[in-house]
Formats: structure tokens, C-alpha cells, sequence
């Protein structure tokens, strides 16, 4: 099961709300998201009730370090005490430490494009893995670099809303080299641990099968969107190209050393076509091939596309984590086949050996989704948003069962156990 800090905590002051309040979202502020911050025990219940056996959620560093070099204990104690509810409940915790939002302070003062950035993050993780201590085995530095990288400061979509492709380069280098930071500072403190990255991955698709130009820029898009992370975490050196044309390169060769596994953010699939009535290098978009319908938001359920995408991820060389993968479907319509589906996918990836030991399902209840606000019910529970309640939809039996099945066929008790058998690189 997975979550977010910012998605589901509620009154978190960080750059997203001061994004919120410069009118750059649609839809509501984040306000109290889904109240977790609060009801954090009681949702680990709930993952518990579905069945679940690992439980992936982030820290907010706007919440621990507030002013920067100024640290605050009552909240890592509250994610302490999280922790060990999962724990006592026989919930693996799986923590991510970078998920979209940064501390009011972070970029006035130390940047993503300067080199400060590496270092304040580095400490960051250091005071968290100091607070949780040998209880967390399975750390998730990065949510989506990439997307965060597109979105945040080549399309400017979202803090620091920059726009400038001379600093892509830089950006992303500091990204990773602020993982190895981060990485390092896990291993010293629980040599055993797993580190991973989560990483958006997208299906591609011809808007017309029969053009040999919308075909080149599927070819393109999965190397640019898909592989260069992989490639980077593989080798230790990346190079491909962002649109519309900057070539994003570099190295370093410590990075394969600091990951023991590589996670799949996987939702949907788009359609290229090129070029592109509004943009010459090309549009894209949604609609419903398979005949499964779209989700409420307009995505595409393409259950099909995973299983080519785990045999790209699995050309890291990493053991595969599913680490999001799930729809917005108020009503649970889709959300029953959508999960069977996906699971015959992974099913049949690991029956031609592609290394899968874990699926984190987006989500466990419903939250604050971004630019969309709330809109999009992400959640096998609803949550009211007048009463916080959270009411659970048919799904979680489904998704229950299938977890059953899941780890049945893996042969093992449980999912802790296939995470744990990810094997460290340097831990023994
Ligand atoms: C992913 C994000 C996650 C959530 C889902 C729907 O890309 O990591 O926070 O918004 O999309």
C-alpha cells in the first residue's frame, strides 16, 4: 500500500502550499488532505484490513526541518510512533524521503541547481534515519526524479515552477548525487537496509500504428522517459535527450553501488502523434484502446503495457519493486478488473523471469492529488471529506484476495520476507 506525506497529512506548510495560494493548482487547497497526521494509526489498520503487509509513505521535510539547521523532534517522534504501529501490526515500513515538497526555505537558500542542495538533503536524511534506527529496512530515496525534474524546472508546472532547460543538466546530477548522500548516510546507520527509487514509468503508443513519425517519437519518448533513469542507475552514467532539445548527460559512477532495488511507478499509457497540431514536436493523448475503459481523470487503463515496461526496468540489473500502481475510480467500477489485471501482468513477468517482489497499490484512501486537488479517488477507501471518515469500497476484498494469491505464488509467508531477500550490495 502506498501513500504520501503531503497527499494525505494535511496542514503541512511547504512550497506546494504557497503554489496552492499563488493560484497555480486547480481544483481545493490540500488543507487537511485526508487527515492522516492525525489518523496515521487508525490508516495502518486499514492497510492491515486489506491485507496489505507493507506500507509505503513519505516524510515531509518542510515538517522536520522547518527552518533550515532547525529540527523538530515531536515530529520525527510522530513518525516514530507510525513506524511502530506498522511494525507491531506485521506492516514492513517503507519510507520514502523525497516526494514533490520542500521546506519553505529550500529554494531561496539552497537550491536544486546549486550544490548546497546535496548537502542540506544529505542531512535531512541523517536526522531521519537517526530518528527510525534499524526499525526501517526499506528506504525510497527519490519519488520520480524525472517527473519532478520535467515538471519543476523545464515546464515550470510545479514548484519551483522554473522554466529553464540550461539548468536540467545541474538539476539532475544533484538529484542523484543527493541519493548516494542520502544512501550512505542509510547504510551507515542499517547496513542491511534496502535502498530504491521510484521511478514514473509510461506506456507509448502511435496515435496512428501506420506513421513512421509517430513511431520514431514512441521510440523516443521511451528512451527519454523511460530508459535514462534506468540507464543512470545501471551505469552510473546517463545521456538522452529532453524536448525539445537539450541533451541531459552525465556520471557518476557511485550510483549502481547505492540501489538494491529499482521501483515502478506505473499508470497508464499515451499516444504520440507527430508533429502535433499545437506543438510541432508532437501531442499526446489519452483514449481507450483496450476497451477498458478510461479512469475518472482520462487515463488510459492499459494493463498490457506493464509487462514490456518490467522487462525494460529489469534491464537495470535490480530487483523490481512495484512501488505505485493503482486509478481514480470514485465509483470502483474499473478498480476490481483493473487489479486483476495488472496482477495476471506481473504474474506473467515473473514467469519469464523478470524479478518482481513487491506491489505497492496507489492507494489506500483517497487524497489530494496534485494540480487536480481532490477530484481523482485514488483510494480502496473513500474518505469523506467533510468527516474524515474513511468508508472501505469493494475493492479491498479484491485486493485483498489477491494479495493472498500473490504471495502464495511467491512461496513465501510473507511480502516483509520477498522484500528483505532484495539482497543489499555490501551488507554482508
Ligand atoms: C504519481 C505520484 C503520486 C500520485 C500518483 C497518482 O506519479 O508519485 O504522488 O500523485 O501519481
Amino acid at each position: 500500500m502506498a501513500v504520501s506525506h503531503y497527499q494525505v497529512e494535511g496542514a503541512d506548510h511547504c512550497d506546494w502550499t504557497d503554489w496552492e495560494a499563488a493560484g497555480r493548482t486547480r481544483g481545493e487547497p490540500c488543507g487537511n488532505a485526508s487527515d492522516s497526521w492525525r489518523q496515521y494509526e487508525d490508516d495502518a489498520f486499514l492497510a492491515r484490513a486489506a491485507g496489505a503487509n507493507a506500507f509505503r509513505f513519505s516524510i515531509s521535510w518542510s515538517r522536520v526541518e522547518p527552518r533550515r539547521g532547525v529540527f523538530d523532534d515531536e515530529v520525527l517522534e510522530r513518525y516514530v510512533r507510525f513506524v511502530d504501529q506498522l511494525l507491531a501490526l506485521g506492516i514492513e515500513p517503507v519510507v520514502t524521503l523525497f516526494h514533490y515538497t520542500h521546506p519553505r526555505w529550500f529554494h531561496e537558500q539552497t537550491p536544486w541547481t546549486s550544490i548546497a542542495s546535496v548537502l542540506e538533503f544529505g542531512i535531512f536524511a541523517r536526522r531521519v534515519v537517526a530518528a527510525f534506527g534499524d526499525r526501517v529496512r526499506f528506504w525510497v530515496i527519490l519519488n520520480e526524479p524525472l517527473v519532478f525534474l520535467l515538471g519543476g524546472y523545464l515546464d515550470g508546472q510545479i514548484p519551483p515552477g522554473i522554466s529553464d532547460s540550461r539548468s536540467l543538466n545541474r538539476v539532475f546530477d544533484h538529484l542523484l548525487a543527493a541519493h548516494c548522500f542520502a544512501a550512505s548516510e542509510i547504510r551507515t546507520r542499517v547496513p542491511h537496509a534496502a535502498i530504491g527509487v521510484a521511478h514514473n514509468m509510461m506506456g507509448f503508443g502511435p496515435h496512428r500504428d501506420w506513421h513512421p513519425l509517430d513511431r520514431l517519437l514512441v521510440r523516443s519518448a521511451q528512451t527519454m522517459y523511460n530508459r535514462g533513469v534506468i540507464e543512470a542507475f545501471a551505469t552510473g552514467r546517463w545521456k538522452f535527450l529532453l524536448p525539445p532539445g537539450t541533451t541531459i548527460r552525465g556520471r557518476r559512477d557511485e550510483l549502481p553501488v547505492y540501489l538494491d532495488t529499482f521501483g515502478v511507478n506505473f499508470y497508464s499509457r499515451l499516444h504520440l502523434r507527430c508533429p502535433g497540431t499545437t506543438r510541432w514536436i508532437g501531442d499526446f493523448d489519452y483514449s481507450d484502446r483496450t476497451g477498458l475503459g478510461l479512469t475518472d481523470n482520462g487515463w488510459e487503463i492499459s494493463p498490457e503495457t506493464l509487462g514490456p515496461l518490467l522487462d525494460d526496468a529489469a534491464q537495470s540489473g535490480f530487483p523490481l519493486v512495484i512501488t505505485e500502481n493503482g486509478l481514480a475510480d470514485a465509483d470502483d467500477r474499473l478498480r476490481p478488473e483493473f487489479l486483476r489485471a495488472h496482477a495476471r501482468e506481473i504474474a506473467r513477468a515473473e514467469a519469464r523471469g523478470v524479478p518482481v517482489h513487491g506491489y505497492f497499490h496507489w492507494s489506500l484512501i483517497d487524497n489530494y492529488e496534485w494540480l487536480d486537488g481532490f477530484e481523482p479517488k485514488f483510494g480502496l477507501y473513500a474518505v469523506d471529506r467533510a468527516t474524515m471518515a474513511r468508508t472501505p469500497r469493494g475493492s479491498v476484498a479484491v485486493f485483498r484476495e489477491l494479495g493472498r494469491e500473490f504471495l502464495h505464488l511467491n512461496d513465501e509467508n510473507s511480502l516483509r520476507d520477498a522484500q528483505l531477500s532484495l539482497h543489499p550490495s555490501g551488507a554482508e
